[in-house]
């Protein structure tokens, strides 16, 4: 038996020796060491052994019991944790700082949108909305704007080009202000609205000029609404927008669509460095009779104001934007810092 012993012992261990991965230590496991290996038979053996042998087989075979399985464990380690395969990778380091992904958001312009609107709606405006694609008489003819005005000029638009000749001239629109035509033709007064959306006019790109942009439209009709009213609503707007030192001028102007009519500037501060300067921010006015009686609106019993204004004008003061071409280029090293 102590015979036996010794070749089981160097058995085991050559064959271990030749281990290179966790399948083949697991084979070898059972075959020496596991509940039906050589070495569990080897000890059942030792009950056949000559009583006067016993002790030193005995001594031997914990021996050799333990020889094997200290090679066993010691291989173990040798091949990974839990006898996985080995990694061959870069070690992962935990403690590195993890990469930060880069989480995109709104457009400047559609936050500032959505911002004017929710101040607007903290006043009582609610949104109204109508087609970019409009026709003469919403764009214009409604808004009182005549036939020989030079605003309808054809090169002062984008027409369609439409199927057929008879067909009624379509464009884009030039204004938000066509949605107070649509407004007011499906809503009886009082309204209070706002209209936010795109506009289009075929002017030269530059600095301050764009084919496409965005306005915001206000229009408020009531009974007894004065020019109060609408000084108060635009100097609270520029003051929960721009901030407590913002202020609101009215400048007489003329539109076809209002009467009395006025640009409005707005003292605010374009940037931390400088003090606040006046900027003009858009029209407004009385909605004139003209207006209302094209609508079936009584002149008599209805008062209303209306304002328009540039959205990229607003989000160019309010962010310090120098350029408007800034706004639509969509450079992200530029977006990043708004
Ligand atoms: N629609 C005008 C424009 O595009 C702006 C405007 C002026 C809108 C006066 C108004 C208004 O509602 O009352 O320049």
């Amino acid at each position: 038996m102590l015979q036996q012993l010794e070749e089981l012992e160097q058995s085991a261990l050559r064959e271990l020796s030749a281990v290179a991965d966790a399948d083949a230590l697991e084979q070898w496991r059972i075959a020496y060491v596991g509940a039906k290996g050589k070495l569990k038979s080897m000890a059942a053996g030792l009950k056949d052994v000559p009583r006067e042998e016993k002790p030193a087989v005995g001594k031997r075979l914990n021996e050799v019991k333990q020889a094997i399985e200290g090679a066993f464990e010691s291989k173990k380690n040798e091949l990974g944790s839990g006898g996985a395969p080995k990694c061959s990778g870069p070690m992962l380091d935990l403690t590195e700082p993890g990469l930060v992904p880069a989480i995109g958001r709104r457009h400047v312009l559609s936050r500032v949108r959505d911002e004017l609107v929710d101040v607007f709606g903290r006043m009582g405006f609610s949104v109204a909305q109508g087609p970019e694609l409009e026709d003469d008489e919403h764009n214009f003819v409604k808004l009182n704007i005549p036939a020989e005005h030079p605003a309808r000029e054809a090169s002062e638009n984008f027409y369609i080009e439409e199927q057929s000749a008879s067909a009624e001239p379509r464009m884009l629109r030039s204004q938000t202000s066509t949605v107070q035509i649509r407004v007011m033709e499906n809503h009886q007064p009082p309204l209070k609205i706002i209209s936010p959306g795109r506009v289009y006019r075929p002017d030269t790109v530059d600095a301050t000029h764009s084919f496409m942009f965005h306005q915001l439209e206000g229009l408020y009709v009531d009974r007894n609404v004065t020019m109060v009213d609408l000084k108060t609503t635009l100097f609270q707007f520029a003051r929960s927008y721009f901030g407590p030192e913002a202020e609101v001028r009215l400048v007489p102007s003329y539109f076809p669509f209002t009467e009395p009519s006025a640009e409005f500037y707005m003292k605010i501060r374009l940037r931390q460095d400088k003090p606040p300067e006046w900027v003009e921010l858009g029209g407004c006015g009385m909605v004139d009779p003209a207006v209302f009686e094209a609508v079936g609106y009584d002149p008599e019993e209805w008062q209303g104001f209306a304002f328009g204004f540039g959205i990229e004008r607003i989000a160019m003061g309010k962010y310090g934007v120098p350029d408007i071409r800034m706004l639509f280029e969509n450079d992200v090293r530029f977006l990043s810092q708004l």
